[in-house]
């Protein structure tokens, strides 16, 4: 369409132009005339120029005598004479552009030649300019790196644009679309050569466009108008103008104490706005947090944070810190960490003794308090509620009436004669999953209370007893046991007071109070006292003391220290007594019978007789037991 429009507008234009602008000059001297005409250039080829016949004043025929021709210096003919007609005709495209550039006016001038005579008449053809070209930019785009701190008013000169046309048909004007952050100012050069600057009007900002795409449009004044465009890509180079920015303002994480090295925590994130090196962030733990760097680890890149040390609950519940985002640019945030740190089971119970008391009396009463611990667990909640329990069967108990605090008490009787000491362990353990657990183990001793009174062994000691014996002779011992403890224990010996036959036992006998050995105090005669019976005491050093007493038997035995004594016959002054035995006594005639006694028992009293002294032994015999005197 518009190639089509161009063609016809071309068209007419050169009907106009040839009508207007066709006139003569004639030169003075003889008959040389020149002839100028202007023509429109890109005329079609035959496309006539001028009537130079008839211009010249010359008919046909002297034309065709003539041998009318053009004649030129140049290599490109762009006229041809139709000498025939005395028409000059377009012979070659006529860019005016090509031909004279910049120059106005264009023309191009050639002679015409006749011979016989010979006429030379130049000719001047004025190439008008057609609005054929569009001005152009040689870049296909231009750009410019404006930094966004660049100050209003800044100017950025702009390539120009090159119209070959000239006049109204070159380069007019320049427009800049869109113009929100530029406005053009134009200018033309000392040469005539327009150009322009574009003029910084409105702030630029990168992070909300980093990229302006702008048109630059060069225009000439033809009719119709050409126009050339070229891209103007402005790239807004970054400054520093924006810090980093935190996704969140307060980080949480939980974490269980004493997890490892290297346990990740949480990751920080902050974005940054700007470009290159200014949008480029490290994380850092802020400088304010003393100590931080110890327990945590951050990645100046990923911004990971990490343990660097097991972390105590106990010392630490909850961790706050700092964290700071930065850029190259040296602008930085920073956002608050926190850090709830979660128990574990990771604390034993420890055991306080608060009193203790030991040795404990045998006899203190059930439900005496022996001893008061402490208990204590650093872990919170059920990792540090504490139970105690006594191991084992012992009779002891365990119990709680304030938090923390266990009385210890005796839980049945005691005895120290049975058990006199105690390991009591105590476990405390607390209610952790696993539970966790600590003994102590308390050694308790009983102490000894006189409750026993020493106990012999027999209920009765016997004894035999030689009379005649020595006085002060041992004669047996007696001991009684006391399973009490020292002075408890300590058990000595004594007579219990009684009498024989009118007189104190003690004058029979005596007791080694220490010892337990029975003496004898006297000699005993048998044949006085056969027998006799007393009690010992046995008593212990408590206090009060606990005695208990046994029986002694004493038995005395027989020695023969008695002789017979003859009762019959009677003896008197040592006279010999006299027996009357008739003479017819015979045989086993009974002359009389000797009665004896004898004070001892048992074969000591047994008796025998025998004939001591006798004239005639062959006359009397005497029984050897019953002391009968017969004639034999
Ligand atoms: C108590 O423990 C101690 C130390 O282990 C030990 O020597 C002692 O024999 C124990 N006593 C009892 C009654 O178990
Ligand atoms: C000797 O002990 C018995 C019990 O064994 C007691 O009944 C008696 O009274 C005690 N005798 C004396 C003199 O203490």
């Amino acid at each position: 369409m518009e190639s089509k429009d161009i063609h016809q507008c071309r068209g007419g234009i050169w009907r106009r132009k040839a009508c207007l602008f066709v006139f003569w000059c004639f030169f003075l001297n003889g008959t040389q005339a020149q002839i100028r005409y202007s023509i429109p250039e890109e005329m079609k080829k035959g496309s006539l120029v001028g009537n130079v016949a008839r211009d010249l004043g010359l008919d046909l025929k002297r034309l065709r005598s003539g041998r009318a021709r053009i004649v030129t210096g140049e290599n490109v003919q762009y006229a041809e004479l139709r000498a025939d007609k005395g028409l000059l005709d377009v012979h070659e495209r006529i860019d005016r552009e090509q031909l004279c550039g910049d120059v106005t006016p264009c023309s191009f001038t050639f002679e015409i030649l006749l011979e016989n005579p010979m006429e030379l008449h130049p000719v001047t053809i004025e190439v008008l300019d057609v609005n054929d070209n569009a001005p152009t930019f040689e870049s296909r785009h231009l750009e410019f790196e404006i930094s966004e701190s660049a100050a209003l008013g800044s100017r950025f000169l702009l390539e120009n644009a090159h119209d070959a046309d000239v006049d109204a048909n070159g380069l007019q004007s320049y427009i800049l679309t869109p113009s929100d952050n530029f406005v053009l100012k134009q200018h033309v050069s000392p040469g005539g050569r327009k150009y322009a600057e574009m003029v910084l009007q409105k702030v630029l900002d990168r992070e909300q466009q980093p990229r302006l795409s702008l048109k630059l449009v060069a225009v000439d004044g033809g009719n119709p108008q050409r126009s050339g465009t070229v891209n103007v890509e402005i790239i807004i180079l970054d400054i520093n103008d924006n810090a980093p920015v935190f996704n969140q303002t307060i980080y949480k994480a939980k974490l269980f104490e004493n997890a490892p090295k290297g346990t990740h925590v949480l990751t920080v994130n902050a974005t940054d706005a700007d470009s290159g090196s200014n949008g480029i962030v490290t994380y850092s733990f802020s400088k304010s947090n003393a100590g931080i760097t110890d327990l945590f680890h951050i990645d100046e890149v990923a911004g990971c944070i990490s343990v660097a040390k097991p972390i105590d609950y106990e010392k630490d519940k909850t961790i706050e810190f700092m964290v700071e985002a930065k850029d190259q640019g040296g602008l930085s945030k920073s956002a608050k960490v926190e850090i709830e740190v979660m128990d574990l089971n990771d604390n034993v119970p420890a055991i306080n003794v608060m009193s203790f008391t030991s040795p404990v009396q045998e006899d203190s009463p059930v439900g005496a308090t022996i001893g008061i611990i402490n208990v204590k667990d650093q872990d919170s909640g059920e990792n540090g509620h504490v139970r105690c329990a006594i191991e084992g069967r012992v009779p002891f108990k365990i119990k709680s009436n304030v938090r923390n605090y266990f009385a210890l008490m005796t839980d049945a009787d005691l005895d120290r004669e049975r058990v006199s000491e105690y390991n009591i362990t105590v476990v405390a353990s607390d209610s952790g999953s696993p539970p966790l657990s600590i003994k102590h183990t308390f050694n308790l001793k009983v102490s000894d209370v006189n409750d026993n009174a020493p106990v012999f062994p027999v209920s009765l000691y016997s004894a035999n007893v030689a009379e005649n014996n020595t006085p002060g002779g041992p004669v047996l011992s007696v001991s009684a046991k006391d399973p009490d403890e020292n002075q408890n224990a300590r058990v000595s010996y004594m007579l219990e007071q009684s009498e024989i036959g009118g007189r104190s036992i003690s004058e029979f006998v005596s007791v080694n109070a220490e010892s337990g050995v029975i003496s004898a105090a006297r000699s005993y005669d048998y044949e006085q006292l056969k027998e006799f019976h007393f009690r010992v005491r046995a008593q212990d050093g408590g206090s009060p003391p606990l005695s208990s007493n046994v029986s002694v038997r004493m038995l005395i035995q027989d020695q023969n220290d008695n002789a017979p004594q003859v009762l019959y016959p009677v003896q008197t002054g040592g006279s010999l007594l006299a027996e009357m035995v008739p003479r017819s006594a015979e045989v086993g005639y009974l002359v009389t019978k000797v009665v004896a006694v004898d004070v001892d028992s048992g074969q000591n009293a047994w008796l025998s007789y025998k004939v001591h002294k006798a004239t005639d032994r062959a006359l009397f015999e005497v029984g050897l037991h019953n002391g009968e005197i017969g004639v034999q």
